[in-house]
């Protein structure tokens, strides 16, 4: 008999804390830097006239990932998620099923994880503060994993009425909400919006800012102008899904940013390359690239099967045969 448990949004997100997320997705950036993990592109297929699907499949450490993920913009409107999905954990030497866990968790809490890790690796060293700029499913699991990381203070915020306010108070003493120039005054900016519109612009970047630029992970998105990524020290997570599909797209496309003034985030953890922390004699101002990768959700997916094999309850499971 081979019975897969399976972990729904609720039980991924009570079986991986916000901490242990952060350290499971930073080992995946240095594990693929090293070549011991591997991730092919991810391949999209369109849905003409209602959005697409995205399969995102990652091996590393004995297991085999897919996340199987769409984006449907017109969903809510149908009162579904826009981003709705299973990731499927496999044994990579007997290919055996593992684990099945609902895919929107999944993301939520690797997305929040890597603003946590870049901020860490690419801010100041003397930074302190957070913003965050779009509080909405993953802009919250942002914010919630950057006080895990130890950013004791901070400023949320969101155009919906009550939605910075309500995430503020979870996240408790040291953080507030504020207007979106409270957010971008403060040391670590993580946006986190559809892209839809830009909410950076040159004029609001200043020596020693960094910037996490999550929003933007497919193409005709963007959260800053060209001007502001153009004037940033640049960061990635993937050239390729960065250059193509990410925040950079425009800036490349313009010929203003080129491969070779942009470091892999993975390079910086695994310790080849310093974070650029000087331009011009000032602190620089560095923008973090995160387009999402499937490594992030294998670090997940694989932190959900060891506590799983460490005594935590799935709670459910499917008998495939
Ligand atoms: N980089 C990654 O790995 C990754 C992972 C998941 C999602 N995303 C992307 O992140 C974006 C947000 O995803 P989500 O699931 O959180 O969406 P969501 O709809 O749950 O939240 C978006 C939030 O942004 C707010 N917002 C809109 N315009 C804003 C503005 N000008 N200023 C501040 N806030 C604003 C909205 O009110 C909403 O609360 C999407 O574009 C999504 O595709 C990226």
């Amino acid at each position: 008999m081979l019975d897969v448990p399976v972990l729904d949004g609720a039980a991924v997100l009570a079986t991986v804390s916000p901490q242990a997320a952060i350290e499971a997705v930073l080992e995946a950036f240095v594990r693929h830097r090293r070549g011991e993990w591997v991730m092919p592109a991810k391949v999209y297929l369109p849905s003409p006239g209602f959005g697409d699907f995205r399969a995102m499949p990652a091996r590393g450490d004995g297991l085999a990932m897919l996340k199987w993920i769409s984006s449907f913009p017109q969903n809510p409107a149908r009162g579904l998620p826009t981003v709705l999905g299973v990731v499927l954990l496999n044994d990579a030497e007997t290919s055996e099923p593992l684990l099945v866990l609902d895919a929107g968790a999944v993301t939520a809490l690797r997305t929040g994880a890597v603003a946590a890790v870049a901020s860490r690796a690419l801010a100041a060293a003397d930074a302190t503060a957070a913003g965050v700029v779009g509080c909405g499913v993953n802009g919250a699991w942002a914010a919630r994993c950057l006080r895990a990381g130890g950013w004791a203070e901070g400023v949320v915020t969101d155009p919906r009425t009550g939605v910075a306010e309500t995430l503020a108070e979870e996240l408790g003493a040291g953080w507030r909400a504020g207007s979106l120039a409270e957010a971008l005054a403060q040391d670590a900016v993580s946006c986190v919006t559809p892209g839809a519109a830009e909410v950076v612009t040159e004029a609001d970047l200043r020596p020693g800012l960094h910037l996490n630029l999550l929003g933007a992970d497919g193409p005709g998105k963007a959260e800053a102008t060209v001007d502001a990524v153009a004037a940033c020290e640049l960061f990635c997570d993937e050239w390729e899904q960065a250059a193509h599909g990410g925040e950079l797209t425009r800036a490349v496309a313009a010929g203003r940013v080129t491969r070779e003034q942009v470091t892999d985030l993975g390079a910086v953890l695994n310790g080849e390359r310093q974070a650029c922390r000087t331009r011009d004699g000032l602190p620089a101002t560095t923008l973090f690239d995160s387009t999402g990768l499937a490594i992030q959700d294998l670090a997940i997916a694989r932190a959900a099967h060891h506590a799983l094999l460490g005594g935590a309850a799935a709670g459910q499971s499917v008998r495939l045969r």
